[in-house]
């Protein structure tokens, strides 16, 4: 089963709105053509709508950083998955480690999300990871499962197909610190395991799990050559057109 290779962004707490479409304009420019890949970019809610204006009638598909669960209401602060579409976007990142690390979200919460996001056609990218700490007590597996089950808690068989993963070890964020190759490899095809718990093994296979974690130019192609490496969340690097641009093009 080959699986298109999604190349992602996520552009964090970064850039003015005109910052991010200059930038989106760039990634438009250099994604023209691609057929065989994916590109999703995630900008600052304040530069959503006007970054899906000027990619429009390139491939590239924009993203929220987070969604709701409700789709309207009195949820101040909040971005319904329905505002998201509204802006133009089509994806939206859920339970990113610092959503989860920094402003204590739990996995039932992350799971309302990514029940809200797929009941509106938003594409959740559910984010997993173990902390250092969880590393090096040996607990990377026990809570890469649990991320994995609790968040997709009640997403049915039809529902999965459209769910993307990405496995970002806390450590490996922002730190210029990657997981090699192998430790990349290794979380990902126990992922895929758990999914295959999950669901029919013909759909574990279909789903596509990305790596994120310091991915850089320099290091892309070799994550990308693992067999179930199927893209990369990119935060620093995708804040500079030439670095995403080689990242995008990896071989
Ligand atoms: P860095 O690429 O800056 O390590 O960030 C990764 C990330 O958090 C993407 O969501």
């Amino acid at each position: 089963m080959k699986r298109k290779p999604l190349i992602a962004g996520n552009w964090k707490m970064h850039l003015t709105i005109d910052e991010a479409v200059s930038l989106a304009q760039e990634i438009a420019k250099s994604s023209q053509g691609l057929e065989d890949k994916e590109v999703m970019i995630a900008p600052a809610a304040t530069a959503l709508a006007a970054v899906a204006d000027a990619v429009k009638g390139s491939p590239v598909i924009v993203a929220g950083q987070n969604a709701s669960w409700e789709q309207q209401g009195a949820y101040t602060g909040e971005i319904s998955p329905l505002m998201l579409k509204d802006a133009g976007a089509g994806m939206a990142i859920i339970g990113h480690s610092e959503r989860r690390h920094i402003f204590g979200e739990s996995n039932a919460m992350i799971n309302q999300r990514i029940l809200g996001a797929l009941s509106c056609d938003v594409i959740p990218v559910l984010c997993v990871g173990e902390t250092l700490d969880e590393r090096e007590e040996g607990l990377t597996m026990n809570v890469l499962e649990l991320q994995v089950c609790e968040g997709l808690e009640g997403v049915s068989s039809l529902q999965i197909e459209q769910v993307v993963i990405a496995y970002e070890p806390v450590w490996a964020i922002g730190t210029g610190k990657t997981a090699s190759k192998e430790q990349a490899q290794e979380a990902h095809r126990f992922i895929r395991g758990v999914l295959g718990d999950l669901y029919e093994k013909r759909l574990a296979e279909q789903i596509r799990i990305l790596y994120g974690g310091s991915v850089k130019p320099e290091n892309v192609d070799d994550l990308m050559a693992m067999p179930d490496i199927d893209g990369a969340l990119v935060g620093g690097a995708a804040l500079q057109s030439d670095s995403f641009d080689r990242i995008i093009h990896f071989t």
